[in-house]
């Protein structure tokens, strides 16, 4: 495995270092065989089933799997977590050559945006629903670093979690819109054998938070049952997961939303419904969803 952005000892290169790794990647670009179908796999690090889910599904459709690491500061909104995000690097890099990565490559801020960096990429509508509301500025970041990580590999494929499902939607839209050629692939979301969706954050949370935070996919299942038995009136199905949901959890919104354009559904639920849930337990923001099927 070919790591980009660390020294000889393994440690993440010294930022004086005179090659930047854009330079480096776009080496590693050029020497790919052309026709080898390249999977990309971006990731903040601090892996987990969830993302190694996702490398597993790109090693067995592409030729060449890249992983990339990069806590991202344009998603962050300053007092956000950016500071106290999870950083395991030895252990995220073992893992990536456990799972058969061939390239892992480490951003820094230093060379993805150096002073005067202007640019902002956006996708409004999409981006202003759901986490939108209260991270108004956190889907353009994540927009301008995956559109870079795109202009960069140029992958044939790019492997999403559906645990995030609004930001592969954004991406998708921004995909389609500028024409950019690589695929998105979406995988499905990895949980706890209890329920709780996988998250990075979740390290962080003390024991109580952790059962608190356990009930965010309690209430969607919640949903689910009285879906599956029939029920399909939006107030009556949020009432009764609001119930399960630890009153102690900070709620940011429970909502039932169109999959496709993520606006919300009101009345009665018809068609491909996404129920998505925000909330805070302590310090750690938590979101999860599932997905409705239609049952006749
Ligand atoms: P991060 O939170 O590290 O997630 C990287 C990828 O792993 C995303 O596609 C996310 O949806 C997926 N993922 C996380 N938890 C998952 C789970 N439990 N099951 C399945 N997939 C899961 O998302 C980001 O990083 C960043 O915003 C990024 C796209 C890298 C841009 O900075």
């Amino acid at each position: 495995m070919q790591i980009i952005g660390v020294d000889q000892q393994g440690t993440e290169k010294s930022l004086r270092s005179s090659q930047s790794i854009v330079a480096e990647l776009q080496q590693w670009r050029k020497s790919q065989q052309s026709g080898r179908v390249i999977g990309l796999v971006p990731t903040m690090g601090a892996l987990h089933e969830g993302h190694l889910s996702l490398i597993r599904q790109a090693r067995r459709e592409c030729g060449v799997v890249a992983l990339t690491i990069f806590v991202n500061p344009t998603q962050f909104a300053p007092g956000e977590d950016l500071d106290s995000y999870p950083r395991t690097l030895d252990s995220d890099l073992q893992l990536a050559e456990q799972e058969g990565a061939d390239l892992v490559w480490l951003g820094n801020s230093r060379d993805l945006y150096p002073t005067g960096f202007a640019t902002t990429v956006a996708v409004p509508e999409l981006a202003d629903r759901l986490c939108g509301k209260s991270r108004p500025h956190h889907f353009g970041g994540v927009c301008l670093i995956v559109l870079k990580l795109f202009q960069l590999f140029q992958p044939t494929k790019a492997f999403f979690g559906e645990k995030d499902l609004q930001q592969v939607t954004i991406i998708e839209r921004m995909v389609t819109d500028l024409h950019v050629d690589t695929e998105i692939v979406r995988c499905p979301m990895v949980r706890e054998s209890d329920g709780l969706a996988m998250s990075s954050r979740n390290v962080r949370l003390t024991a109580e938070e952790r059962q608190r935070a356990l009930s965010l996919s309690k209430a969607l299942f919640a949903i689910e049952e009285s879906w599956r038995g029939g029920d399909r009136m939006v107030h009556s199905l949020i009432e009764g997961a609001m119930s399960v949901l630890d009153p102690d959890l900070e709620l940011e919104y429970l909502e039932m939303v169109d999959r496709n354009d993520l606006s919300p559904v009101v009345g009665e639920a018809k068609g491909d419904v996404a129920v998505c849930i925000a909330a805070r337990a302590g310090e750690v923001r938590l979101i999860d969803n599932i997905t409705l099927e239609f049952f006749s």
